[in-house]
């Protein structure tokens, strides 16, 4: 295995996973009252309400494929007893609409933020970054499934999965990772990019999930009756 691949696979993730650990700590240190969505609700709703919507209910479902594919070992599923192509056709029909919801909820979300003239205007070089890293992870996410629908012989399961759960094990296997399509190569490291960017952008509200709301006393609104 060359130099390159050795960065990549086995040094990058680690600087990557202290630049992102690290800089959630820092911001939560110096800017707590910045950690925040920076909701534009006020300024426009009607679009912002489909976008996100969309965005927002299509990345959960990713999410969760994720963790079907990636941090569940291919060995649960062969002890169910669900083949190979079985998993694979589940996961290209639950997974693709959700990263096709996905991205179109987020491409909406932009598109709202370069035609609303107010949004566009308070809109910070943050919020542009963690936009174009989001539709790149996705739009790459997209285009390596799409790329490996007649599987040919390739399994992440056996291949990425392994590699990224050996991450945190400290059971590092980098060379897993030389001979997958390249276009999970530009997958992964694109979001990488993303995890770099997120301690520093508006992302971070991911992790202040209003967790509260489900158990705090009602907020009352009444409108004032006018005397006569
Ligand atoms: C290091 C972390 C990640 C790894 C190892 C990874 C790996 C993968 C793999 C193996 C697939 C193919 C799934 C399939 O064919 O069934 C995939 C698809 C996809 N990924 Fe990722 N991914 C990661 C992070 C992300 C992130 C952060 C996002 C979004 C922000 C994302 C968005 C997508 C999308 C939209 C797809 C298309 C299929 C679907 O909708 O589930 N991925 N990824």
């Amino acid at each position: 295995m060359n130099g390159l691949n050795l960065f990549l696979w086995a040094i990058l993730p680690y600087i990557v996973l202290t630049i992102f650990i690290g800089g959630l700590i820092y911001r939560y240190q110096k800017d707590q009252f910045g950690w925040t969505t920076k909701s534009s609700e006020l300024l426009e709703k009607r679009r912002l309400r489909v976008g996100s919507l969309l965005f927002h209910w299509g990345i959960i479902f990713v999410f969760g494929g994720h963790i079907a594919g990636i941090l569940v070992p291919i060995e649960f599923y062969e002890a169910l007893g669900i083949p190979e192509h079985i998993y694979h056709r589940i996961a290209i029909i639950l997974g693709m609409p959700a990263g096709i919801i996905a991205f179109i909820g987020i491409f909406l979300l932009f598109y709202r933020r370069i035609r609303v003239k107010r949004i566009k205007l308070t809109t910070s070089t943050g919020d542009w970054v963690a936009l174009f890293f989001v539709i790149l992870a996705i739009g790459t996410g997209l285009t390596a499934t799409t790329l490996n629908i007649n599987s040919n012989g390739f399994d992440y399961r056996t291949t990425i999965a392994p590699w990224f759960r050996g991450l945190f094990t400290f059971h590092v296997q980098p060379e897993l990772m030389v001979y997958i399509p390249i276009w999970f190569k530009i997958h992964i490291l694109s979001t990488f990019a993303l995890y770099i960017i997120w301690p520093f952008t508006r992302l971070v509200h991911a992790f202040s999930f209003p967790l509260r709301y489900l158990r705090r006393n009602y907020v009352i609104y009444k409108r004032r009756i006018r005397e006569a």
